[in-house]
């Protein structure tokens, strides 16, 4: 059990709540993690906040005008009437139009009409208590979204499999596809059915790396292998930052419409949202849509009613006026030419941190590692401990980071002006040197 449960159930010791807690209650804690990191930061990081997934503009939250104006448009119907159970009709058939428009690859594929689920986490959540069971394997990459294990591990009591994020500078494919072996090994010989599951999150969350297109093709073909030995794959494809990629030659498509029908061993769920791609984070929706070569209409069917069952029994529908503004920003006048322009800042942003660490590398102690999309980048501190780094910066420097494992620094770079990142890097490098520097032991 987690220390941090333990000390909880502590606290509870010889309280009837104690006698009560079911096994889960009594798993849980809340993490020392990226929320309570960032907190922390709102408290104390006076110059730079980098530790949050958000994206600001002069000190408020990027907005988009046609959510802002959207706002006093809502029908009392809109606004306060219970949405259905599986996301407002219109919206799910819309959100799957743009898929299209987004991922030519899926034009013209049968799969699943998304269903609305309150946020990309609870997307996550969901799918984990569709296929997971008590002891099944989830492969993810070491450096992943922290929630990843509170969800698969402590929730469902189902295990992460982890494989080295990266092999050289470039997307640790060959581990990615022994850990799925290995994890069908396990499977089998605990005498269940020949399966593996894995995460698949670009641009990643905490690296900020997305695959090149070479990379993607390597993954379809490590699928296909596992897939035609007779093993069932279950993909789930988070595609929280879609479409914040800033290189040429990556994959700019979700990795979801090369896999989905690609065998039909295979199921590849995807989650996906607004939160980041529409600057929403508060509204709490996020869609899961399942695609498989294996699957017809009545198969889909069958998943989406299942997942409804879970929508629910747990929060029975997602925001209604969310659903409802969402809808009506897609058509409002400019909003996709502010989308790009809010997309340009990130991307300004992004090409200030790799110009800077390119000119003027760090210390010996942080090793950036390959980034190249999305909202953050992580440096691996090597010899000095991350906390001691992130406590530095807070507390003397008034800027806030989050640490990944005490192993890597993440710092978001999308809630910090391009003006600014090259004296944030510039701050890191020399608490870090400071750090080093300071005898062992002191
Ligand atoms: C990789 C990844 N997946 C899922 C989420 C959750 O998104 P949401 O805020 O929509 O629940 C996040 C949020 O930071 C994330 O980084």
């Amino acid at each position: 059990m987690n220390a941090l449960a333990e000390e909880l159930n502590e606290a509870l010791a010889g309280s009837v709540a104690e006698r009560l807690l079911s096994a889960l209650g009594r798993r849980m804690y809340f993490p020392k993690g990226i929320v309570s990191q960032s907190a922390e930061a709102d408290e104390k990081a006076h110059r730079f906040n980098a530790t949050i997934g958000m994206a600001y503009e002069g000190g408020e939250p990027m907005i988009l005008d046609s959510i802002r104006a959207g706002l006093p448009s809502l029908s009392p119907k809109e606004a306060v009437a219970y949405a259905p159970t599986a996301g407002v009709a219109a919206l799910r058939s819309r959100w799957r139009a743009e898929l299209d428009k987004k991922n030519p690859s899926m034009r013209g594929r049968d799969c699943s009409s998304p269903v609305v689920v309150p946020g990309l986490t609870a997307a996550v959540s969901a799918f984990v208590d569709l296929f997971l069971d008590e002891g099944d394997e989830l492969a993810l990459p070491d450096l992943s979204w922290p929630n990843y294990r509170l969800i698969v591990e402590e929730r469902k009591a189902a295990k992460c499999a982890t494989y080295p994020t990266f092999a050289g500078l470039g997307f640790n494919v060959e581990g990615l596809e022994s850990a799925l072996r290995a994890s069908a090994n396990r499977s089998k010989a605990a005498g269940k059915a020949a399966k593996a599951a894995c995460v698949l999150n670009f641009p990643n969350n905490p690296t900020g790396y997305t695959p090149t297109l070479a990379e993607a093709d390597a993954i379809v073909a490590a699928f296909r292998r596992i897939a035609e030995e007779g093993i069932a794959l279950l993909v789930l494809v988070d595609d929280a930052y879609f479409g914040l990629q800033y290189e040429e030659g990556l994959l700019r498509e979700s990795i979801f419409a090369r896999i989905a029908w690609a065998h039909p061993n295979i199921l590849a769920v995807k989650a996906d949202g607004p939160t980041k791609e529409d600057y929403v984070w508060g509204f709490r929706i996020g869609f899961l849509t399942f695609g498989s070569a294996s699957l017809g209409p009545k198969g889909y069917d069958a998943l989406v009613k299942k997942l409804m069952g879970l929508v629910r029994s747990s929060v029975s529908n997602s925001s209604a006026p969310a659903q409802n503004l969402l809808l009506k920003s897609f058509d409002a006048a400019g909003a996709s030419e502010q989308k790009a322009r809010l997309r340009g800042l990130l991307a300004e942003r992004y090409a200030r941190a790799r110009d800077r660490l390119a000119s003027r590398p760090l210390p010996s102690c942080l090793r950036p590692l390959p980034f190249n999309s999305g909202y953050f980048l992580s440096l691996e501190c090597v010899g000095i401990p991350a906390e001691a780094l992130r406590k530095k910066l807070l507390l003397e420097r008034g800027i806030g980071t989050v640490t990944i494992q005490d192993r890597c620094l993440r710092v978001a770079f999308s809630s910090v002006e391009a003006g600014d990142i090259g004296e944030l890097l510039d701050e890191i490098a020399a608490a870090a040197s400071a750090i080093a520097a300071q005898p062992k032991g002191t």
